[in-house]
């Protein structure tokens, strides 16, 4: 059997692709305030705003392409039994190979419907538009993405059952993330009993238990696994 290994990604995961971070030092996101964009609140009052906001990230992220960093742990599942779970709403680890992902706060490329508790969802193939209706219920669509003071699906169960059962000679990676966002940065905690931990970021936040690799998730990846 292979040996398990996580992965929890954020933004830093796909900087090298060119696709910024959200902390950065202006605390803006693509030059637009957070609360503007990724809010039920700035959806409300600005829809038509949001929806281009979204399908120029989806442009954006359909011109660029994954790294060394998303390449290398798309090869591993070669060895290992492989599970990511990311902040990340692009697609450059699926477009890499990697074949497990779970994206904690939704996809660029899936779209759902504004009342959260109605069923419908479904791949993005074009923009977003205003008045385009969910086919169940009739409210307006929007990204599959997980807004600020929204619920997160934590798949706790599922990753508590993983968790146990890669306790023994499992190893965990936490790449490119602040770790300042929750309830998604609790996920360190679930797996914080596994042998073998790694913190991967160019300024990382030092967590008990971890080793720490300070440097480019693109570097560090190949030189770790000797890819
Ligand atoms: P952040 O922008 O908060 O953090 C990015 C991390 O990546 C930082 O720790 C950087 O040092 C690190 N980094 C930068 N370049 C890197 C590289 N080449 N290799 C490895 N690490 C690198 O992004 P997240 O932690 O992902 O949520 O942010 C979490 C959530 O906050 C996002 O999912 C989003 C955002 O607001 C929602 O939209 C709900």
């Amino acid at each position: 059997m292979k040996r398990h290994l996580v992965v929890y990604s954020g933004a830093g995961l796909s900087a090298e692709s060119g696709v910024p971070t959200f902390r950065t030092d202006n605390g803006l996101w693509e030059n637009h305030k957070i609360e503007d964009v990724a809010t039920p609140a700035g959806w409300k009052r600005n829809p038509d705003f949001v929806l281009k906001f979204y399908s120029d990230r989806l442009d954006s992220v359909r011109n660029a392409q994954p790294n060394a960093a998303h390449k290398v742990l798309a090869k591993l599942e070669n060895d290992f039994d492989v599970t990511h779970i990311t902040q990340n709403i692009d697609d450059l680890l699926e477009r890499a190979g990697a074949t497990n992902v779970i994206h904690l706060h939704g996809s660029l490329f899936k779209r759902s419907c504004q009342q959260r508790n109605c069923i419908y969802e479904e791949d993005q193939t074009e923009a977003i538009r205003l008045g385009d209706l969910c086919p169940m219920c009739n409210s307006q669509i929007r990204p599959s993405v997980v807004w600020f003071g929204e619920a997160v699906d934590m798949q706790r169960g599922k990753l508590k059952s993983l968790a146990w059962k890669s306790r023994s000679d499992g190893i965990f990676l936490v790449v490119g993330t602040s770790l300042k966002v929750y309830p998604a940065a609790s996920i360190v905690d679930i797996f914080r009993s596994l042998k073998t931990k790694y913190i991967i970021d160019p300024s990382p936040i030092p967590l008990d238990g971890f080793k720490v690799l300070a440097g480019k998730a693109g570097d560090i990846l190949p030189k770790l696994f000797h890819a």
